[in-house]
């Protein structure tokens, strides 16, 4: 029998922040695919279960467009038409058209590349933490460190310019954080766009040695190449940023896990990635089904739009053993915390890097390091941002 999801949740009830909400849980528990009503009356689905959400990740008979889907699961947005998405805004598309601007990017963000990066990624993360030295000891971790350094760090990728590094923090904050209202997230996105669209402008009229200025040779027009520094900057620095407020509170809450990484550092890297699998910031991605497809036993027909909770497939217990604990030892990977298939993370690598400087710089710069606040006080994102994560947090060490 189909299971139903009355409706999205809209909260974190369990009592644990870092938690997927206990009805996708429960959800799962019942079946790995849920039939759920969106608030127009679209009759879609969502999907919690580990495997099923993998092999529709890769799956072609699923489309990312974005003006065949219905565009959230919690507000009505009765009838409006969304036009597909503007040229260049990539992580909308399908193949053939993904590709043309994904292909031109992926060898300016591969590993080697990423690792060339490491030395600059340092230096940022240092004087970040030299400068929450200074004003400490108690600092709000998001606007001291956990923002900054990535905004840094993508706007230096892209070559936008230092200073307007507090314009893109603000507004990605109004696309991302959900709270700010329809109208001010419009203001925001023309106002991100123009700045975009001279941007390119100034690119072509005086090239620089950032990725926009080395796309200026290929095909694309100007207008293509805004689309593309937009999902580039909106996918590259709130996701980072969110991963690193919320995996020092996670970590903060888990002494242990705590104590075992800052005794053997050399543990960084699967604690990264379990703090990825643990948190999954990037929570839900849609797809719609381009023709009716046979699942698990379930009939999904033609333009049902499919919710996949990427923060619930990585809490399956049928793939992950004791899924709800964070356990920095663990040794089954494959989370799709940047999901999979022809959208998996184009910058999972330099958020990697990012993460495996600034963790273990962070626990060494402030061996005392803990909350400002008793963690009941800490503000947390509402669950319907489409990133997860913390507002702010208090910390505070020994001086
Ligand atoms: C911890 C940080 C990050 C997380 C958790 C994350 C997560 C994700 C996820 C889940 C997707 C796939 C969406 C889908 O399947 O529809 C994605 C796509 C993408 N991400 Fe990230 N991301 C992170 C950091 C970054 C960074 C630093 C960049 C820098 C450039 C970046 C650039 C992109 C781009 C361009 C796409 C679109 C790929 C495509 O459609 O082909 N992300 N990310």
């Amino acid at each position: 029998m189909t299971h139903i999801l009355p409706s999205m949740p809209t909260s974190r009830p369990s009592g644990c922040p870092f938690d997927p909400p206990k009805e996708l849980v429960d959800a799962r528990e019942q079946s790995p695919i849920s039939r759920f009503v969106f608030p127009d009356g679209h009759h879609g689905w969502v999907v919690t279960g580990y495997d099923l959400t993998r092999s529709i990740l890769a799956d072609p008979r699923f489309s990312s467009r974005r003006e065949l889907m219905r565009h959230h699961p919690v507000i009505d947005y009765g009838d409006i038409e969304v036009p597909p998405a503007p040229p260049g805004e990539f992580l909308l598309m399908d193949e053939p058209q993904h590709g043309r601007y994904r292909k031109p990017l992926v060898g300016k963000f591969t590993v080697r590349r990423m690792r060339l990066l490491t030395e600059r990624v340092e230096q940022i993360t240092a004087e970040h933490l030299d400068a929450m030295e200074k004003a400490g000891p108690t600092v709000d971790l998001v606007t001291a460190f956990a923002k900054p350094v990535p905004a840094i760090v993508i706007c230096e990728l892209l070559g936008v310019p230092y200073e307007d590094r507090g314009f893109f923090q603000d507004n990605i904050d109004k696309f991302l954080g959900g709270e700010a209202s329809d109208e001010e997230v419009g203001i925001a996105y023309v106002a991100v766009q123009q700045y975009l669209a001279e941007l390119v402008a100034a690119k072509r009229a005086n090239p620089t040695d950032d990725v926009l200025s080395d796309l200026l040779d290929s095909d694309l027009t100007d207008e293509e190449l805004q689309g593309m520094a937009l999902i580039l900057l909106s996918a590259g620095f709130d996701t980072t940023a969110n991963m690193l407020a919320l995996g020092t509170f996670a970590l903060l809450q888990n002494p242990d896990q705590l104590a075992a990484l800052r005794a053997d550092l050399s543990l960084t890297d699967q604690a990264v990635e379990e703090l990825l699998r643990y948190l999954t910031v990037a929570k839900q991605f849609f797809r719609v089904a381009l023709e009716d497809v046979e699942l698990g036993g379930h009939a999904i027909t033609a333009g049902s739009t499919v919710v996949l909770a990427l923060n619930t497939a990585n809490r399956d217990p049928a793939r992950f053993t004791d899924p709800h604990t964070l356990d920095i030892h663990r040794q089954d990977g494959g989370h799709l915390a940047f999901s999979h298939g022809i959208h998996q993370c184009l910058g999972q690598q330099l958020a990697r890097v990012e993460m495996r400087v600034a963790f273990p710089a962070l626990l060494n710069r402030f061996p005392t390091l803990r909350l400002a606040v008793p963690a009941e006080q800490v503000a947390l994102r509402p669950e319907i941002a489409d990133i997860y994560g913390v507002k702010s947090l208090p910390v505070t060490w020994d001086a």
